[in-house]
């Protein structure tokens, strides 16, 4: 087992699993924020945001989560090093001969830049909500059906309505992730050994679909807020 974890398959497994896990957090992620475009009075945010933030069973996921994030990026830069030293001349050849789109020879880059997208994001708002006294805004509190809870959704909504700088980091972050997706979603179930001829095929059109709705979820958001205001 402990030959099977540091082998490069082994390695390559780790990413994937952890890679999918993220997928799963990001598709409820999503449906959450998407729930300030149906309420413009931003209750059933809050109170999903509220819900996410006080569930007990979330409380146990969300130290898992950050070890997925911590994972799946140790994993990659380990992997990609140790590609980069087994193979440093014949890997700039192949990357440009090959059929591979541009998304599957950049993934490590597109993953840093994410990263990068996810650190600001921290800072804007899980610094604000979790540890408010490292925050840069004050986070109001608001009754919604007699329970007192954070405004999380002014929080977001006064982001994109003051800056249109954040706006495009986010429409670029959104982006930027979808590029991911179109190659880390059906590479995982390969490297899990799920995947042949017709179900690569498949699984690659599974993977744009993620890849659009997260990129064009997590882009209209700040779009939304730049047009309604
Ligand atoms: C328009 C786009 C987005 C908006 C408005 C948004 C909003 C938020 C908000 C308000 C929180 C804090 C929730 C809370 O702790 O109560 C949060 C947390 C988080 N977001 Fe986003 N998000 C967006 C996109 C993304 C993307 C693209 C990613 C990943 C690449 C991401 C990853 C995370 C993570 C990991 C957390 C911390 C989860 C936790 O432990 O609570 N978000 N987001």
């Amino acid at each position: 087992m402990g030959n099977f974890l540091t082998s490069s398959i082994g390695k390559k497994v780790i990413m994937s699993l952890s890679g999918l896990f993220l997928i799963s957090f990001l598709c409820i992620h999503l449906a959450l924020n998407l729930l300030m475009l149906v309420d413009s009075s931003g209750d059933l945010f809050n109170q999903g945001a509220h819900f996410m933030a006080t569930n007990p069973l979330i409380k146990i996921v969300e130290p898992i989560l950050m070890l997925g994030f911590v994972i799946h990026i140790l994993w990659a830069s380990i992997l990609t090093l140790q590609n980069r030293k087994a193979r440093p001349t014949r890997y700039a050849m192949n990357s440009q001969s090959q059929n591979a789109t541009w998304s599957s020879r950049n993934m490590y880059i597109l993953g840093a830049m994410i990263l990068v997208f996810l650190v600001i994001h921290m800072y804007n708002f899980w610094i604000n909500i979790k540890l408010p006294a490292f925050g840069n805004t004050a986070l109001a509190h608001i009754v919604v059906d007699g329970v007192k809870m954070e405004d999380t959704y002014t929080l977001v909504a006064d982001l994109f309505r003051n800056s249109i700088a954040y706006c495009v980091l986010y429409i670029a972050g959104a982006i930027l992730l979808g590029l991911h997706i179109t190659h880390g979603f059906w590479s995982a179930f390969q490297s899990v050994g799920f995947s042949n001829a017709i179900w690569r095929k498949r699984l690659e059109c599974v993977a744009y679909f993620f890849a659009f709705v997260f990129a064009v979820g997590f882009g209209i958001i700040p779009i939304y807020f730049i047009i309604v205001g």
